[in-house]
């Protein structure tokens, strides 16, 4: 549901996601596990996500007769914020098989939190794609809001963010940048610790999906 006092987020409020989210904020889940259910968290998503995707359209021949049915129009593309994002991938592409995907990497400078970008690479032309911009975590926001600025530098037309975990902080500051760009949450945690880290969060995203720490 959209939140009251931050505007431009919706936090997608469901049974299972509330499951699944306990499940992933758990320190003694495991690597394997916390991947598989990042990626099942966003797939469960995708259902609210994409709610006023257009359709058209087409004639479908059953056994019986010919009748009308309905395709998705137009392009779709998924961007992952590298590494993490990546572990979205998957549980939509599963539903929206024909989506393209693109990578942007960018990661925060542990000492002054900004982003630093280090890779680029999207779907051609992308102002023709609809494009869903992953990252399970938005904590400053300043990764999101950057990623989204490469984006439109580089002709992006309608554009939606999804995260699983938000910190009011990084809803304001991505907001504030990009009033445009929806924000979907499977969780509004409640602040930032000084080191950037969402509280309670659930870690380094990016390391628990690679198990690099
Ligand atoms: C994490 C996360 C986001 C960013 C969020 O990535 O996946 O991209 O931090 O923080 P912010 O909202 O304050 O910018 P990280 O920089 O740790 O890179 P990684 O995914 O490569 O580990
Ligand atoms: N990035 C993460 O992976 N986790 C946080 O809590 C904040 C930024």
């Amino acid at each position: 549901m959209p939140s009251a006092d931050l505007p431009g987020l919706t936090v997608i409020d469901h049974p299972l996601i509330r499951h699944k989210m306990a499940l992933l904020r758990d320190a003694t889940t495991s690597s394997r596990d916390f991947k598989a259910l990042v990626s099942e968290i966003a797939a469960l998503m995708t259902y609210e996500v994409t709610r006023d995707l257009p359709t058209e359209p087409i004639e479908v021949v059953t056994p019986l007769e010919t009748t009308t049915g309905a395709q998705v129009a137009g392009k779709i593309a998924l961007v992952p914020i590298l590494r993490a994002g990546l572990g979205m991938v998957d549980g939509i592409n599963q539903l929206i098989p024909n989506a393209r995907v693109g990578h942007i990497g960018l990661y925060r400078d542990h000492e002054t939190l900004e982003p630093v970008p280090y890779y680029f690479k999207v779907p051609e032309p992308i102002g023709e794609h609809r494009l869903f911009l992953l990252d399970p975590m938005l904590a400053t926001g300043g990764s999101a809001a950057e990623a989204a600025d490469e984006l439109k530098r580089a002709g992006a037309g309608e554009m939606a963010l999804l995260v699983l975990v938000a910190a009011p902080e990084g809803v304001r500051a991505f907001n504030a940048r990009h009033p445009d760009i929806a924000i979907y949450a499977a969780a509004l945690d409640r602040e930032l610790n000084r080191d950037g880290y969402i509280l309670p969060g659930l870690g380094d995203a990016g390391d628990r999906i690679f198990g690099t720490r």
